[in-house]
């Protein structure tokens, strides 16, 4: 299950990606918005990652103008490791090295073909584990409020 959500900004390519999902037969929960009215991205951010984090959810995907503001958001979320994306290597290697479990679009940045591309290849990569494993444990240390030096 995705949970998918977005800004006014990220609106439209947030419907984009909605009717991908579907077309894929990929189960998704809309956490809005869901209109081209303006609202404020952190409480998409929020919604859509305490679905993941509660196990509701096994990723995100959110949008806004740039995908920066609501990655910040959601990387304020316990549990979540959120990675704005704009090409194709990012967003495969965000999965394959950092187990990313949030994918950020920029809507303004990103045109809606690469996006679906973006959104394919991280829902459709494995995290590699290994080596990478050490270095996601010393992120979630971070964030737990431990030193690691
Ligand atoms: C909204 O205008 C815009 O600031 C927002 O979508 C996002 O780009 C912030 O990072």
């Amino acid at each position: 299950m995705i949970a998918l959500g977005s800004d006014h900004a990220g609106f439209p390519l947030k419907e984009e990606i909605r009717k991908f999902l579907e077309e894929n037969n990929i189960d998704y929960t809309d956490v809005g918005c869901y209109t081209p009215e303006s609202v404020d991205y952190a409480i998409s951010a929020q919604k859509a990652c305490d679905k993941v984090v509660s196990g509701e959810c096994d990723k995100a995907i959110l949008v806004c103008g740039t995908g920066i503001g609501i990655s910040m958001a959601a990387n304020k979320v316990k549990g979540i490791r959120a990675a704005a994306c704009s090409d194709y290597f990012g967003a495969k290697y965000t999965r394959l090295h950092n187990d990313a479990n949030c994918l950020c679009l920029g809507a303004r940045i990103t045109g809606v073909g690469e996006a679906l591309e973006l959104v394919d290849v991280f829902l459709h990569t494995e995290f590699e584990g290994g080596r990478h494993q050490r270095r996601i444990d010393q992120i979630m240390d971070i964030e737990n409020g431990e030193k690691l030096y």
